[in-house]
């Protein structure tokens, strides 16, 4: 983040807690309609329409170091497989063979020069996905090898994280993501490892599982500690980015900048958290707040000057989600061999956090489903949820929604470009 918009964010905080109302101009939401979240039409629109097209994380660029090193990737319902290359880059295909669609790859991961399916044995170059060889290829009347490659999926590295997206006419990732890219490059993603990846399935629909971790006017509600609360949610300001991105800034409770012996919530310190390896480069507001970006539609990531989670929602069916927290930092440890105690530690108090969101989104499903929900007033501090759902209805294509079930296009002057 640079100076100047670590300036911007310190006087939006301060704007947000001064205000009296939502800013003048702001528009009035209609309800989100409850369908959205209920209905078997929006949930095969977003299967159809919104999965197919969006860039999704899929792993890490370090767990595939070498040449021929690949995992397989089914989170989008779709099997997918990620390999390294002759040529280093790294690529994905559908893990489907085109001769009677088994799969290629059968383990989760391993090392391959060929990609060499086991029914029958045709086999597949690893950097094209051409077709390569068929085993009593004189048997087939007329087969054209080059009818029959692997087909390849778009595939993008960030920072060592790595994003597929099923559609070729897809925006890149970098457009994608968009500004957060820089705003990120302070915590050097590339020299970050996975620690631990955490999991659970939550009985309700994906978005809701999305919407708890883009607000936090549930936080001291939900979140508090002795009746104390971490965070001042009202001063947390909310960057409303393109394609449904965002970022989010909230500042510290007084109990919590007290602690730090801060003497306001922007009295930003270079604050280190003793026995754990430091990203240096991390500004102090970032040290000093809650800082967080949301990745549209699936991530989310809570940023840390010690390392921190991405969260991602990946739905199972309408009304079920298995959220993973994966937590990546600069580690002097191998996670393989056990962590040492103050990251178990943390890591228990993370999964704290977590289980009292769950807690809280567990019986959401069943109630949005009695017919006393009629529809969700979403206010101006919810607005990075509004943002989503507009991009879910462009991503969908509009037109495809029926006119009950959309949200209206409505925060595009307040997008920052
Ligand atoms: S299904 Fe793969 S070779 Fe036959
Ligand atoms: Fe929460």
């Amino acid at each position: 983040m640079t100076p100047d918009l670590v300036n911007r964010l310190t006087q939006q905080m301060q704007y947000e807690f001064d205000r009296t109302a939502p800013p003048d101009g702001f528009p009035k939401f209609h309800d989100i309609p409850v369908q959205r979240f209920t209905s078997d039409e929006f949930w095969e629109l977003e299967q159809k329409y919104l999965w197919p097209r969006s860039w999704v994380i899929a792993g890490r660029s370090e767990d595939i170091p070498n040449v021929g090193d690949f995992f397989t990737f089914d989170d989008l319902g779709v099997p997918i497989l990620l390999i390294r290359g002759k040529d280093l880059q790294v690529r994905a295909f559908y893990n489907t063979c085109q001769h009677r669609g088994a799969p290629v790859v059968r383990e989760s991961s391993g090392t391959s020069k060929l990609l060499r399916c086991q029914y029958h044995s045709w086999s597949y170059d690893i950097d094209s996905g051409q077709l390569v060889s068929v085993p009593d290829e004189r048997d087939f009347v007329d087969l054209d090898k080059t009818e029959r490659c692997l087909p390849t999926i778009s595939c993008a590295v960030w920072d060592n994280w790595i994003f597929v997206n099923q559609d070729a006419n897809a925006i890149s990732l970098a457009e994608h993501i968009g500004s957060i890219a820089d705003e990120m490059s302070e915590f050097q993603g590339q020299s970050l490892r996975t620690v631990a990846k955490q999991s659970e399935i939550v009985p309700c629909n994906w978005k809701v599982t999305a919407e708890a971790f883009l607000e936090v006017y549930h936080f001291r509600h939900i979140h508090s500690r002795n009746g104390e609360s971490l965070l001042d949610n009202r001063g947390a300001t909310m960057g409303l980015l393109p394609n449904g991105c965002s970022r989010m800034v909230t500042p510290f409770s007084k109990t919590s900048y007290t602690a730090l012996g801060m003497k306001n919530w922007d009295d930003y310190k270079h604050v280190v958290l003793p026995g754990f390896t430091d990203i240096e480069t991390v500004n102090d507001m970032v040290r000093c707040t809650s800082t967080a970006f949301g990745i549209f539609p699936n991530l989310i990531t809570p940023v840390a000057a010690y390392g921190f989670p991405f969260i991602t929602f990946w739905p199972i069916d309408k009304q079920t989600t298995r959220i993973d927290w994966t937590h990546y930092a600069p580690i002097d440890f191998d996670p393989r061999e056990g962590l040492p105690a103050n990251w178990q530690a943390r890591l228990d108090n993370f999964a704290l956090i977590m289980q009292e969101d769950f807690w809280n989104m567990a019986p959401m499903q069943k109630s949005l489903e009695s017919p006393a929900m009629r529809g969700m007033p979403i206010n101006y501090q919810e607005r990075r949820i509004w943002n989503f759902h507009e991009e879910v209805d462009r991503l969908i294509g509009i037109e495809r929604i029926p006119e009950e079930l959309r949200v209206e296009q409505l925060l595009a002057p307040y997008i920052e470009r």
